[in-house]
């Protein structure tokens, strides 16, 4: 595991980015993971249905790709009330449109109602931002039931910090 200084911010040898051997070392850890939970979960349905969660309320970030977006609809068809935390908010109305429309288009009911959804901008590069998110919450007296902390980049690039 990489050291830090006492401040937390990485020694200066380690700006440089990884040493190659580490490099290939982690590639292997990769491959190795990635090929056993292939075996390990061939069982499994794909997507695993939740049970109803309408009692839920859930904040997720990162919400409009990747795993972020599959964990947002599953949450979301299965009832939760889930709050998008997304710094591309257009990104977020546009799939919320689309889901109730395709939830609307598969259901017998005429009028099936809208999924318990909503968008809260948030740009984790900017702790101002997170200040800003964290106070509009707090000012409805809501709980949060779950909070998946799910927005980042998956990247071999060497560690950078926000202006932050
Ligand atoms: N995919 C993998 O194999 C893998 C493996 C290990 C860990 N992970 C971790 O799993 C998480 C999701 O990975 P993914 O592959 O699904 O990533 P992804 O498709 O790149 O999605 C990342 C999400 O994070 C959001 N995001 C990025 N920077 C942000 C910021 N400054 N403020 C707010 N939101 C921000 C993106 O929003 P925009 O679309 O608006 O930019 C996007 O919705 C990441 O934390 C990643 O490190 C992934």
């Amino acid at each position: 595991m990489a050291s830090s200084s006492q401040n937390g911010l990485p020694n200066q040898e380690q700006k440089g980015g990884l040493s190659f051997v580490d490099f290939l070392r982690g590639l292997s850890i990769l491959i190795y993971e990635s090929f056993f939970e292939k075996i390990t979960s061939r069982h499994l349905k794909s997507p695993l249905p939740l049970p109803p969660l309408s009692d839920l309320i859930v904040i997720l970030t990162g919400p409009t790709s990747g795993i972020g977006l599959e964990i947002a609809r599953n949450l979301t068809f299965s009832g939760a009330h889930l709050v998008m935390a997304e710094k591309n908010t257009k990104a977020a109305h546009d799939l919320i449109n689309q889901w109730n429309h395709e939830r609307s288009y598969s259901s017998s009911d005429n009028e099936a109602k809208l999924l318990d959804i909503e968008v809260m901008k948030l740009d984790l590069l900017s702790l101002q931002s997170v200040v800003k998110f964290a106070q509009q919450w707090n000012s409805r007296s809501r709980p949060v039931n779950v909070l998946i902390n799910n927005a980042g980049i998956y990247s071999m690039k060497p560690q950078s910090f926000s202006e932050d």
